[in-house]
């Protein structure tokens, strides 16, 4: 299994929260990535709603805007699950919110639990990135760690596998029974722009670092630039009982920790 240790990880947040799913889950302006041209400022405006249309339209897109020094990249996703509605208003705010996050800033990243957005002068696109990255763990302990830590790791591999394969835009999900009266459900999604191999590797340093903040965890989340990895004892997915869903979310109370390149 990947494993992170080859990154230097500073980890500068800790803390307990409910999570909202209209809030952005992550975001990251990269601090060393002042913009020095009017210019470049004028292709990042050019380039969002570029992506905002694309998105809503095709629930992704990767492009870029401008020529030589002042090129922008972009890239906009929305999970896979998640209906053509959702999807635009959450690029939508994706897109205005990364501005008054990050401005003045060359690359920023914003992600809500539908979408992610981001953009460079950098050519990001097509590379596995781990670098930053946000996990959520729910508070609470599995209660029997060894039937729960064999029925994750069976159906986090089904459908990382299915995530690999071309065609699935980059989704998989799933769910499987533990009990009679207790269910799994798990999703990853990797952002469309990775081949396959690759895919696979940043599922793989996600599901790597479980046992690092997410070991017997009822619930976790991990947020990276490029992939995505969720599972719950809820359904949270799509087609989905959103009664269930929203009962069992109220109920729960996540910590999170960020880690930087
Ligand atoms: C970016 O700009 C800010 C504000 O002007 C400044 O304080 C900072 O040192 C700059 N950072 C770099 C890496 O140039
Ligand atoms: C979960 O288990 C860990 C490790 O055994 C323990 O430190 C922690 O207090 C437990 N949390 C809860 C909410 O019971
Ligand atoms: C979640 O945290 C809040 C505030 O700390 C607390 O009142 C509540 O009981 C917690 N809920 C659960 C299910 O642990």
């Amino acid at each position: 299994m990947a494993s992170f240790h080859h990154h230097y990880l500073l980890i500068f947040a800790l803390c307990i929260l409910s999570v909202k799913s209209e809030d952005p889950s992550a975001q990251f302006c990269n601090e060393n990535s002042n913009s020095t041209s009017p210019e470049i400022t004028k292709n990042i405006n050019s380039i969002l709603p570029k992506l905002v249309q694309a998105t809503s339209q095709f629930g992704y897109s990767a492009t870029s805007f401008g020529h030589g020094q002042t090129q922008v990249f972009g890239l906009a996703q929305c999970r896979g699950d998640v209906s053509t509605q959702d999807c635009s208003s959450c690029i939508q705010e994706a897109a205005k919110e990364i501005r008054n996050f990050c401005p003045n800033k060359v690359d920023a990243r914003i992600w809500y639990e539908y979408c992610l957005l981001r953009y460079n002068t950098e050519n990001f696109i097509g590379n596995v990135d781990t670098g930053f990255g946000v996990f959520y763990w729910n508070v609470q302990n599995v209660t029997d760690p060894e039937t729960f830590n064999d029925g994750l790791g069976t159906l986090v591999n089904q459908i990382s596998t299915i995530a690999g394969v071309s065609g699935s835009k980059g989704l998989g999900k799933g769910q499987t029974k533990l009990s009679p009266f207790l269910t799994l459900y798990a999703l990853v999604q990797c952002t469309r722009d990775l081949p396959e191999l690759s895919c696979r590797q940043c599922l793989a340093i996600a599901v790597g670092n479980f046992p690092t903040y997410c070991e017997n965890k009822k619930g976790c989340r991990v947020i990276y630039s490029s992939c995505y990895v969720r599972y719950e004892l809820y359904p949270f997915f799509f087609p989905l009982d959103k009664q269930a869903a929203l009962e069992s979310n109220l109920m729960t109370n996540y910590s999170s920790v960020v880690t930087k390149p």
